[in-house]
């Protein structure tokens, strides 16, 4: 991987925001004077900014631009010592960290170097203001990169903290492509080493793109098992199976006594529920997605897919050594390897001995932490509203089983992304683009309130996401929602990304219209997002394209998978995303 930190004197394809107190120098904050340091005893001061800054609406101009090169390949790679075919960014599972700080300029070049296969790649949780042609959705924001060709993504750090960035095309995740995303910015809490993001994932034998056509029935095949930051053991001793090569290792780290590390863990799975845990320590919670949170102390912490949670974890055991457990809540869905995803944390690094440890007992719970536990630092109230609108969640079964929103699956073309029908002032949407309109009413500051109901009676719970935007969970509960008696929390409500719908329940979000584009909202396990559980909400859509800046790249890549599609090998064969 090459990579360049420069610093450019014009941010012009930026639409940066109010640079409260603009830097004269091109140096990287880190090495201005900073009138309030963060050091491993002030994790709270962040230069001329602070953990107290409203990020919304303020971003450090840094005038940094940090510029990556990702190859999109096919690679074949045992990370469990089970060889088998995986889609990666640069060969490696996870890929590359890109790392900047808060308020610094990301431009990343993704060249797709699959034979038969289109790619886009999304930020996940990064709110895209004003920029939504850079988020990554085939068939919403962009056509797929074709074989071949590179697509340049520029956006600027609005947010801080921990996040992911992976394929939203089709099940290519899955199969490996994703990799960390970190912004360093303040925090809640002081820690002294800051060990990066803790990939927490499930892992088949066989490629997910070649499970779906079972998967897409309805039951998907019960994978063999997960890894930990791209990695983990497979008993190869008795197979004669000549994939089984073993040399798989457990993921481990060292700690040194009385010393607190940050760990950002994150669940990248397919259809894995984790109730993460590490033997002998308790996990001081600072961070959920991209909001710093008031902190507050677990045994053990329960992470959806897509959800981030950033983590103190003091060394203050006895010096040996322990599991660190991903924790499979096998309630929500089943592994063949449940209590074998794992990884090591050890107080001596000669040492090789697996740990003797034990640990919390994994409940049956498939949702997330308790919405009492996560508490903005920043409180900020949900403002005006009109309407209440709800969305039921159901399915049905045609030629395979689909989910359906808004009383439809969801089902793309990715020649014609909803964004390029702005552009051609197309009004009609096809009903399987799931689109809903929101547009500001009457205020300046008017907020969106949908409630989704799972109707479908299967009593399954949904990892929900949304793009363009953090979501304010003003109501998260089992039962029927009512307009009239229901409650509804809208003082300083957790805030986030991602939020699990409690099956046979209800999931109230709101969120501003501040953010002119398309923004998808899906369930984030990958079979459910193939089989069409998700809508889009066209926001502002007048402002959309006035605030694109970058059409030639947008067209670009549109017409160089014009030219691709006549030639395509493998049609597309689910909702797209
Ligand atoms: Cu993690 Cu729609 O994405």
């Amino acid at each position: 991987m090459k990579l360049a930190v420069s610093t450019l004197l014009t941010g012009s394809f930026f639409h940066s925001l109010v640079s409260a107190i603009p830097f004269t120098s091109q140096l990287s904050p880190l090495t201005l004077r900073q009138s309030c340091e963060n050091t491993a005893t002030s994790r709270n001061c962040w230069g001329d900014y602070s953990i107290d800054t409203d990020w919304y609406s303020v971003t450090p101009d840094t005038g940094v631009t940090r510029e990556y090169w990702l190859s999109v390949e096919n690679s074949t790679l045992a990370p469990d010592g089970y060889e088998r075919l995986t889609c990666t960014f640069n060969g490696t599972i996870p890929g590359p960290a890109i790392i900047a700080d808060w308020g610094d300029n990301l431009v990343i070049h993704i060249t797709n170097n699959l034979e038969h296969n289109g790619t886009s790649i999304h930020w996940h949780g990064i709110r895209q203001l004003n920029n939504v042609e850079y988020d990554g959705v085939p068939g919403v924001t962009q056509c797929p990169i074709a074989p071949g060709d590179t697509m340049t993504y520029k956006f600027q750090a609005t947010q801080y903290g921990s996040t992911w960035y992976h394929s939203h095309f089709t099940l290519q995740y899955s199969d490996g492509l994703l990799g960390p995303l970190i912004i360093n910015g303040p925090a809640t809490a002081d820690y002294d080493e800051d060990l990066g993001l803790l990939f927490l994932s499930d892992w088949g034998h066989t490629p997910a793109s070649q499970l779906w056509d079972i998967a897409k029935l309805g039951a998907p095949p019960t994978l063999e098992t997960g890894l930990v930051n791209g990695t983990n053991t497979w008993d190869c001793s008795d197979s004669d199976d000549k994939a089984c090569i073993g040399g798989g290792k457990k993921f481990e780290t060292v700690f040194e006594a009385g010393k607190k590390y940050r760990i950002r863990v994150v669940n990248t799975a397919i259809e894995a529920h984790f109730q993460f845990s590490i033997d002998g320590h308790n996990l001081t919670v600072i961070a959920n997605d991209l909001v710093p949170i008031v902190p507050y102390e677990t045994e053990s912490l329960l992470v959806s897919i897509g959800q981030r949670y950033d983590v103190i974890v003091e060394a203050s055991a006895v010096a040996d050594n322990y599991w660190l457990r991903a924790g499979w809540v096998t309630a929500c869905s089943a592994n063949l390897n449940p209590t074998n995803i794992t990884g090591i944390v050890r107080y001596d690094n000669t040492s090789t001995a697996d740990p003797t440890s034990t640990g919390i007992t994994v409940g049956s719970n498939c949702g997330d932490e308790p919405l009492e536990s996560l508490v903005p630092y920043l409180a900020m109230n949900v403002g005006n509203y009109t309407e209440v609108t709800e969305e039921a969640l159901s399915f049905v079964f045609t030629n395979y089983f689909t989910w359906t929103i808004n009383s439809s699956s969801l089902y793309l073309n990715w020649s014609d992304p909803t964004i390029l029908r702005i552009f051609n002032n197309e009004t009609i949407w096809p009903t399987d683009y799931n689109v809903v309109p929101i547009d500001q009413v009457d205020s300046s500051d008017e907020w969106a309130v949908y409630v989704i109901q799972d109707s479908s009676n299967l009593g399954l719970d949904h990892p929900i996401h949304l793009h363009g935007h953090d979501f304010w969970i003003i109501g998260q509960a089992t039962g029927v929602f009512d307009v009239d008696t229901s409650a509804l929390n809208l003082i300083n409500p957790p805030r986030r990304d991602v939020a699990t719908l409690p099956g046979n329940g209800y999931l109230a979000i709101a969120f501003r219209k501040d953010n002119p584009g398309s923004w998808l909202l899906h369930c984030h396990i990958a079979w459910h997002a193939s089989q069409g559980l998700a809508m889009q909400f066209v926001e502002s859509e007048t402002d959309i394209a006035v605030s694109m800046t970058d059409t030639a790249a947008f067209e670009d890549v549109c017409a160089a998978w014009d030219a691709y599609t006549p030639t395509e090998v493998y049609l597309q064969d689910d909702s797209g995303i």
